[in-house]
């Protein structure tokens, strides 16, 4: 059994497409005689998972989300798969979830509104949430490789839906070619409105990448960020600005950022003295879930409990959350990993 499914657990950096429930998946496919190349059970799961014969490429990986763009086709199917998340993290003990969501991915099958597909996710993760007892914030992510016109539209949506749950702007997508200085206005925007800001960056793409993520995007927070390690005067601006990496060890093994498991800079990274939490970035096209990743962590990286305790404490830390909600999270989590 895995000792960390127990535990409570937070996850910071969670896409809600990249976490459907693959039955659901097919049931929606046959109900909806969507065309896929897939004549039996096991091609459709290569469509949507990354499965161990395929190339661990970023391509590869983008490639799923652009299948899954095709299941989008109601309100109920919206909603469902969302509730279906929330749902699943409960199950792995995720206490406290902040999910992302891409609204221009949701719109695409059926030509919804923006405002339409962010009402249909907020209104059924926070039903859900309440429902399995979770603490759960909302994240809106724009893709760096899709129009910066778009994300300034869906930009402005997410500062709006504040009061039902949003509490921060992530950019996402292909870093390899697409810098996020075009970006950086909207992100200024963003947070004037109250947002915070999280950014894809380290991950296909260098150091530097990081270090504009900091500089042009004042980023709080940095999905992946593993590459930082390449340079030392980027992880010198991480420390002290006092950055938190959202680090996703099989996301970044599947994608090919790294070789194996076991060369993960997980553990240089806290080494270096940087503020690192654990997280599963899309649990269903890697087949994980966030208990998977510290097992993996405890044992493949040599983290210990304590080490892994550390992770915890700086996610809660790092918590999109008002002061006084974070506290209480905190000492539910404390109680329950120091006994
Ligand atoms: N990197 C960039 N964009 C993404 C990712 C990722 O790991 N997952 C979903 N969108
Ligand atoms: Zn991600």
């Amino acid at each position: 059994m895995n000792p960390f499914g127990p535990l409570p657990k937070p996850e910071l950096h969670r896409h809600l497409e990249g976490s459907l429930r693959l039955r659901s998946l097919f049931d929606i496919a046959r109900a909806e005689q969507l065309t896929l190349p897939a004549p039996t059970a096991e091609h459709f799961r290569t469509l949507v998972q990354v499965r161990q014969h395929e190339p661990f490429t970023a391509e590869n990986f983008l490639s799923k989300f652009r299948v899954l763009r095709l299941f989008y086709r109601s309100p109920e199917i919206i909603q469902r798969l969302t509730a279906e998340v929330i749902a699943d993290a409960a199950a792995d003990n995720i206490r406290y979830l902040e999910l992302r969501f891409t609204p221009v991915a949701l719109t695409r099958a059926r030509g919804f509104s923006l405002y339409e597909v962010m009402d249909w996710v907020t209104t059924s993760a926070t039903e859900a949430a309440r429902r399995h007892g979770i603490v759960l914030r909302l994240i809106v992510s724009v893709n760096r490789h899709e129009p910066p016109g778009l994300a300034a539209e869906v930009a402005e949506l997410a500062a709006s839906f504040r009061p039902r749950g949003v509490v921060g702007l992530d950019l996402a997508g292909d870093e390899s070619r697409y810098p996020a200085a075009p970006f950086a206005p909207i992100f200024r925007e963003a947070r004037a409105a109250g947002l915070h800001i999280t950014v894809h960056a380290g991950e296909w793409g260098p150091a530097s990448n990081v270090v504009e993520a900091i500089e042009a995007l004042h980023a709080e927070r940095i999905g992946h960020g593993i590459r930082v390690l390449e340079d030392p005067n980027a992880v010198a601006l991480a420390r002290e600005r006092g950055v938190v990496f959202e680090v996703c060890p099989t996301s970044n093994y599947q994608s090919g950022v790294v070789p194996s498991l076991e060369a993960h800079p997980l553990p240089k990274m806290l080494a270096a003295g940087l503020r690192v939490t654990l997280n599963t970035d899309d649990p269903s096209i890697s087949g994980i879930d966030l208990s998977h990743e510290f097992a993996l962590a405890h044992e493949k990286l040599g983290l210990s409990r304590e080490a892994l305790w550390e992770c915890t404490a700086t996610a809660l830390d790092a918590a999109f959350l008002s002061t006084p909600r974070r506290e209480a999270v905190v000492n539910a989590f404390r109680k329950a990993w120091q006994g």
